[in-house]
């Protein structure tokens, strides 16, 4: 599941479609935790898109990460700013590779 302490554990390393990236990242196969509201751990996520196709206030884009061994695609919490903190996100997940920090 992904670090729920991330911000403190982990470093900043750049930025990508306009959301933070921490890391460690050694593209393609380690890619890091994106977003920082609405964190999204690449490593884990394996593209099931259950929070994408949910979430009510669209926060999630896909993106393609060819050569990620868990998935070819993960998703980018592009909207981040617009999140209303309803968990379902987090809850709906099946491999945990959400943190939403509205709690
Ligand atoms: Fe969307 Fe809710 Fe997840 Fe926020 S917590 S990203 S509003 S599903
Ligand atoms: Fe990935 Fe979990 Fe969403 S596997 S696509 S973060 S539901």
């Amino acid at each position: 599941a992904i670090d729920p302490n991330f911000d403190v554990n982990r470093e900043k390393v750049g930025e990508e479609n306009g959301v933070d990236v921490w890391g460690p990242v050694d593209p393609p196969e380690k890619l890091g935790i994106h977003g920082t509201h609405v964190a999204v751990d690449y490593d884990i996520c394996v593209a099931d898109g259950a929070c994408l196709e949910n979430c009510p206030v669209d926060v999630f884009t896909w993106v393609d990460t060819p050569g990620h061994p868990a998935s070819d695609e993960k998703v980018e919490p592009t909207r981040e700013d617009q999140c209303i903190d309803c968990m379902l996100c987090v809850d709906i997940c099946p491999v945990d590779a959400i943190d939403v920090d509205g709690s």
